[in-house]
């Protein structure tokens, strides 16, 4: 029997595409399908790569009906953090590793009526965040070191969910902490990465190829099913 917790959206992440015309290719986005857009944003500190802020997610969001996953890969997310605030996204995730203040900035999200998440990259140990899961909505894990699309998954990262999946259910969040992977995801590791815990994949390289982003989304919700199954 399928409960909410088998529910599998994907989260197609923008820099893969052409992002001088995204504002126009968005219309065609059938958001039955594309249950989120995964918006990265990169200061060139945190990760060595620049993409686009808040100015930036504004204006696309006049364009799309679709709600926004922004992943926050930027040093010091408490210096900007409203500006993000006020574009009510349906997620925002910061890093572990960019600020001394996670609680702080989560109670921040959370009290804006946001999804809080929180990431890890793959150095960092999933018990790192085990005091602060109970501030958070969703757990962003890395599966590739963060700054660009089109990297290979970390086959690391399949033990990695099962800890945290794990660690969630002995902290009696089962239900109240979502796990999401973003980083190498392909429609023949889907169902193994689904199969571990996780219900909310970002694809860059896999939703954008071709530019069929909706056929292509529909082949890794059918792979991921997979990993439900038995
Ligand atoms: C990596 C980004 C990812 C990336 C995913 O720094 O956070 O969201 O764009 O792209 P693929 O699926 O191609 O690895
Ligand atoms: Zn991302």
């Amino acid at each position: 029997m399928s409960t909410d917790t088998d529910r599998i959206r994907i989260s197609p992440s923008i820099i893969a595409a052409d992002l001088t015309t995204f504002g126009s290719f968005v219309k065609a986005l059938d958001p039955s399908i594309v249950d989120l857009l995964h918006l990265d944003v990169m200061d060139g500190s945190f990760v060595p790569n620049l993409t686009f802020g808040p100015g930036y997610i504004k204006q696309l969001s006049s364009h799309t009906d679709i709600p926004l996953d922004v992943h926050l890969m930027i040093e010091n997310p408490d210096h900007s953090i409203a500006q993000y605030l006020e574009l009510s996204p349906r997620i925002i995730t910061i890093h572990y590793e960019s600020t001394r203040f996670p609680i702080r900035l989560l109670n921040l999200i959370r009290n804006s009526k946001i999804m809080a998440g929180i990431s890890i990259n793959p150095a960092t140990p999933v018990e790192s965040i085990a005091d602060i899961l109970p501030y958070a909505d969703m757990v962003l894990l890395m599966s590739v070191d963060p700054g660009f699309y089109g990297q290979k998954f970390l086959e690391t990262s399949i033990t990695r969910i099962k800890t945290l999946a794990a660690l969630i259910r002995k902290l009696n969040l089962s239900g109240k902490v979502d796990i999401q992977v973003d980083g190498g995801i392909t429609a023949e590791n889907i169902a193994e990465v689904v199969k571990a815990g996780a219900r909310i994949l970002v694809a860059g390289n896999a939703a954008f190829r071709d530019g069929a982003v909706n056929d292509n989304v529909s082949k890794l919700k059918e792979a991921a099913a997979k990993g439900l199954a038995g």
